[in-house]
């Protein structure tokens, strides 16, 4: 009782004191889809849909569709009202619709990326942008290639205003980057071209380290050590596992696992991760060979509302997300993450707005987003019905409310904690055990005051 009155007062009290507080936003999969239109057949609302008839489509978008422009305006202006001055923004990326090939090509995929550029650099004309690129951000999607081509050419072209010098050099070259983190002596970022270890990547699967990207983070981070300073990386396709699909991986085994050795080689310097790709709103847990938590990424929810025609994904859509971090401006240490949403429903219905949907510290009573916090977070998930309860809703951005069973709970769980294909199987088994006999614990880590799940 104790602790937990102690990190209330804590948490009341010292977080807005606290000086060196700074924050940022994180953006990611707005997917636009510009065929979308209001019309009378449900199955012409979007070609995003792919003919799945968009039954509620209003102004904000429809969960068959990917965004509206009038959903990607009104994301853009929302993070102005709500943060107007973030010390800088993360965008990962995924631009374009979910459709066929033969719907887009190079100059559709070049427009689009054009377009939202614009928008957030009208929207925030003095903010720097650390901008990744997506699998959907490339034609054909997913094929991003290991070398240079028009895309990545004409991408750091329109990103000029964000990439210095010897970015637009890496970038042109391997869709990747480092700079220092807003030219601060001791702070570094560095962007990832992960589609380049997507499994869907054909030019790439048989390639070892595709455009030297493994040895070139290696060297970055190796330096990152001498010269004492602290990195954020940033990305779109993680490695691990998707939590909604049962050993749904997305990386190839050989570079799940390279990528796991380089954040287990370099944790000390490394103080943040931040990903795309899930549309879901999760984390993932990295630990030393001892057990104890060494790094997290966190995984942000998208911006478009679509749901997933992965087989398998029963009801994979989400309300749109937007997510503020607030981190420590002298040691990176992520303190805590703010995620607001649209209740498209809602928002279709009567004019809804964004509105805060949780923040990390209250919902999951933790001190910090630090590693320890967030193994804390994932410990609460697996032992407690209501906080898994409640990261379930959270996971899809309060769209899927329904309830999170033992099989729910084992995907959620062993996705977060064990990025490792093989460990991840071990989890399984682990606790798709302890759900058979483990039913006894949960009723009574209910009982012991649990309630205290805040919303
Ligand atoms: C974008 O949103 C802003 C703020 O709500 C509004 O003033 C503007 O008219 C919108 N633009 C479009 C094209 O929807
Ligand atoms: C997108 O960009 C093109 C030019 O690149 C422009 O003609 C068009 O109006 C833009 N669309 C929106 C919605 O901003
Ligand atoms: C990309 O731009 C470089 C110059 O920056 C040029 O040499 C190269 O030919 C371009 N490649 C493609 C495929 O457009
Ligand atoms: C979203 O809005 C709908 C319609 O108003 C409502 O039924 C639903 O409960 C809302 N969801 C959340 C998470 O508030
Ligand atoms: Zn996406
Ligand atoms: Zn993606």
């Amino acid at each position: 009782m104790f602790a937990v009155l102690k990190l209330l007062i804590y948490s009341m009290f010292f977080r807005e004191l606290l000086a060196l507080s700074g924050s940022f936003w994180h953006i990611t999969d707005l997917h636009w889809d510009p065929t979308y239109k209001l019309t009378s057949s449900p199955e012409l609302v979007c070609a995003s849909s792919g003919k799945r008839p968009a039954a509620n489509a209003g102004v904000f978008g429809d969960y068959v569709c990917d965004s509206p422009w009038h959903l990607i305006n009104s994301s853009v202006y929302a993070m102005k009202e709500i943060l107007p001055n973030p010390d800088f923004i993360v965008w990962t990326g995924d631009d374009t619709p979910h459709v066929p090939n033969e719907e887009l090509g190079e100059e559709a995929v070049l427009h689009i990326i054009g377009n939202l550029t614009h928008i957030i650099q009208e929207v925030f004309p003095n903010t720097k942008v650390y901008s990744a690129l997506g699998n959907h951000d490339y034609h054909p999607k997913s094929q991003l290639p290991a070398g240079p081509n028009y895309i990545y050419n004409q991408t750091a072209k329109m990103w000029k205003d964000w990439l210095n010098q010897p970015s637009q050099v890496t970038f042109k070259k391997g869709g990747y980057y480092t700079e220092k983190l807003l030219d601060r002596t001791g702070f570094r970022v560095l962007v990832l071209n992960t589609n380049l270890y997507y499994n869907q990547n054909k030019l790439t699967v048989d390639v070892d380290d595709p455009a030297d990207q493994f040895m070139w983070a290696d060297k970055v981070l190796t330096e990152a050590a001498t010269n004492k300073e602290k990195v954020y990386i940033i990305g779109h396709v993680p490695p691990g596992i998707f939590e909604k699909k049962r050993s749904k991986a997305w990386f190839t085994p050989k570079f799940n696992q390279r990528y796991l050795e380089i954040i287990q080689k370099h944790h000390s310097v490394i103080l943040g991760q931040f990903f795309g790709h899930h549309h879901t709103d999760s984390f993932r847990m990295f630990y030393n060979s001892g057990g104890s938590p060494i790094s997290t990424m966190f995984i942000s929810p998208g911006v478009t509302p679509w749901k997933t025609t992965l087989p398998g994904v029963e009801d994979g859509g989400n309300n749109p997300g937007i997510r503020v971090f607030e981190y420590d401006t002298e040691t990176l240490l992520v303190k805590d993450l703010v995620t607001y949403y649209l209740n498209l429903t809602r928002a279709n219905a009567a004019r809804g707005q964004w509105e805060k949907e949780y923040r990390l510290t209250e919902s999951f009573r933790v001190p910090d987003a630090s590693p320890a916090s967030m193994h804390q977070v994932l410990e609460h998930i697996a032992n407690n019905r209501c906080y898994l309860q409640r990261f379930f809703e959270l996971n899809s951005v309060s769209y899927d409310l329904t309830e999170c069973n033992s099989d729910c709970r084992v995907d959620q769980v062993c996705a977060a904690r064990e990025v490792d294909f093989n460990r991840y199987e071990h989890c399984l088994e682990k606790e798709g055990a302890a759900a058979i006999h483990g039913g006894l614990l949960q009723v009574l880590s209910v009982t012991l005051g649990l309630m205290l799940v805040s919303r």
